[in-house]
């Protein structure tokens, strides 16, 4: 998979690829990521890319040309499946979008700042807005690598037991069960026998119910969904 991040702010994504698993990606060759500064595409001697907004208001909104300019030259290499802009008022992130994310060969992730992007912009050439969650991030970078985590991971041959991604909290819309290493006493603290015992279908029957009992306190609304 080719990702390529568009951002006023590159140096927020400085790092973020290049550790753990997604550093495995990369190495691998199964992940790229770029990101290109817009600025680079911005007007004038100032290099803008922000201007004041229509109507007035407090905050700047991010210009058509650069963000065009740029896209259209990202465009000229490759086909991209999705141009995804991250915003508070996209859809949340969900682990059925990674999972459907992860299978794509191309994409594009726009960051916003200051009060956003130009809506044309987001009309004409955006094919998804996502957000992270019901709250607001100074700009789009930290979301975007959330985004890039969340899915890289799931890019088959990425993880080394493919069947970790499986067991994930959400990848069965319940939360994961909790997990235990050595030792198996650590002052007095004891790991549930159950889990000592060999015996795999009284672990995976326990795996089970602590995840129905945590979903159940924790995250009412999936178990809905689940039943
Ligand atoms: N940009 C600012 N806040 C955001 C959020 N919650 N999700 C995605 N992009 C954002």
């Amino acid at each position: 998979m080719h990702i390529d991040i568009i951002s006023v702010v590159p140096k927020l994504l400085q790092g973020p690829f290049d550790h753990s698993i997604l550093k495995r990606a990369s190495e691998q060759s199964l992940l790229e990521v770029r990101v290109h500064d817009l600025r680079a595409y911005g007007i004038g001697v100032h290099k803008q890319v922000d201007d004041y907004q229509f109507g007035g208001g407090a905050g700047m909104v991010m210009m058509m040309e650069p963000l065009v300019n740029c896209l259209e030259q990202l465009k000229s290499q490759r086909n991209y499946d999705e141009i995804i802009y991250l915003s508070p008022d996209g859809l949340t992130l969900q682990q059925s979008m990674a999972n459907r994310l992860s299978l794509k060969e191309n994409l594009v992730l726009i960051c916003g700042h200051y009060k956003g992007i130009d809506q044309r912009f987001r009309d004409h050439y955006v094919t998804m807005e996502i957000s992270i969650g019901d709250y607001v991030l100074s700009g789009g970078e930290l979301a975007a690598a959330v985004l890039v985590d969340a899915i890289g991971r799931l890019i088959p041959g990425v993880l080394n037991d493919e069947t970790s991604a499986l067991t994930d909290s959400f990848q069965d819309k319940l939360l994961a069960p909790p997990v235990y290493t050595r030792p198996a006493n650590f002052n007095g603290m004891e790991v549930p026998s159950v889990l000592l015992s060999g015996h795999q279908k009284n672990i995976d029957d326990w795996r089970y119910e602590q995840s129905i009992e945590k979903t159940k306190q924790r995250r009412p609304d999936l178990l809905q969904q689940y039943e």
